[in-house]
C-alpha cells in the first residue's frame, strides 16, 4: 500500500473514495488549528517542527515564547488537541528557541509529494494566502483555490463539483466553504464534498518551503 500511494494517480483514487484519509501532518495541522483562536487571544500561535511517530515537536511563537503559563497552555490546549485528534501521537516535545521560519524545512502536504522532485511550481507565499481562508490563483494556466490553516496549505481546482463555478467567494468557517453559488460545501482540508458525499474537489500535491508555496499539478 505505502509503494502504492506513492503514485499521485492511485493517492488521489483512494482519497476521492474515502479510503485514504488525511495524512497525520494534516491532522496534526488540523488540531494546532483548533487551539490557535485561543493562543492567538494571549497574542501567541503555534508552530508545528516535525512529525515523527509516536512524538510530535511544537514551538510557540510570540507572547507564547518563554511566557510562564506556556508550560500550562501546552499541556491543556496543544497536547489534549492533539492526542484526541492523533491517538497515534503519545508524546508532544516543546522546542524553545527562535520562532523564525527555517527556510530549510520541507513540508509536504501529501505523502506522495515527498517522493516528487520535479513540476513544482511556484505558488507564492504563505503570507499571501489568508489565515483560515482562501486565495485563487492561475498556475500554469489552472485555476486554483489555496487555503491555509497555519503552514497547512492545500490545493484544489477552483471548480466546484456541482457546476463547475469558482469557489474563492464562498465563505469559510471553520475551514469548511460554501460555494456562493448554490450552497455545496467542501472540506477544505481534504476536498470532501459535505453536501453531495460521491463528489469531491480535484486536489493538487502542495509543498512548503520556509514561507514558499509550490504545487504539483494533477491534469
Ligand atoms: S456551482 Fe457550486 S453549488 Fe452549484
Amino acid at each position: 500500500m505505502k509503494r502504492a500511494i506513492g503514485d499521485e494517480i492511485v493517492y488521489a483514487v483512494l482519497r476521492r473514495h474515502g479510503i485514504l484519509k488525511a495524512s497525520l501532518p494534516e491532522r496534526v495541522e488540523v488540531a494546532l488549528a483548533g487551539i490557535r483562536p485561543m493562543l492567538a487571544s494571549h497574542g501567541g500561535d503555534v508552530e508545528l517542527v516535525k512529525v515523527a511517530p509516536p512524538v510530535i515537536e511544537v514551538r510557540f511563537l510570540g507572547a507564547c515564547d518563554g511566557c510562564p503559563a506556556s508550560q500550562l497552555t501546552f499541556h491543556a490546549g496543544v497536547k489534549k488537541a492533539v492526542e484526541e485528534s492523533c491517538p497515534e501521537i503519545t508524546e508532544v516535545r516543546q522546542v524553545k528557541g527562535s520562532g523564525a521560519v527555517n527556510e530549510n524545512a520541507v513540508h509536504f502536504v501529501s505523502p506522495f509529494a515527498a517522493a516528487a522532485t520535479d513540476n513544482w511550481v511556484d505558488a507564492g507565499t504563505l503570507e499571501e494566502i489568508p489565515e483560515g481562508g482562501v486565495r485563487s490563483m492561475v498556475v500554469g494556466g489552472e485555476k486554483l483555490l489555496l487555503s491555509r490553516r497555519g503552514t497547512m496549505v492545500t490545493c484544489f481546482q477552483n471548480a466546484c463539483a456541482h457546476l463547475g463555478f469558482p469557489l474563492q467567494d464562498g465563505e469559510v468557517e471553520d475551514g469548511i466553504i460554501t460555494c456562493p453559488h448554490h450552497g455545496f460545501r467542501y472540506d477544505l482540508g481534504s476536498g470532501e464534498c459535505l453536501t453531495a458525499p460521491e463528489v469531491q474537489l480535484q486536489s493538487h500535491a502542495v509543498r512548503v518551503t520556509g514561507s514558499k508555496v509550490e504545487v504539483r499539478l494533477v491534469v
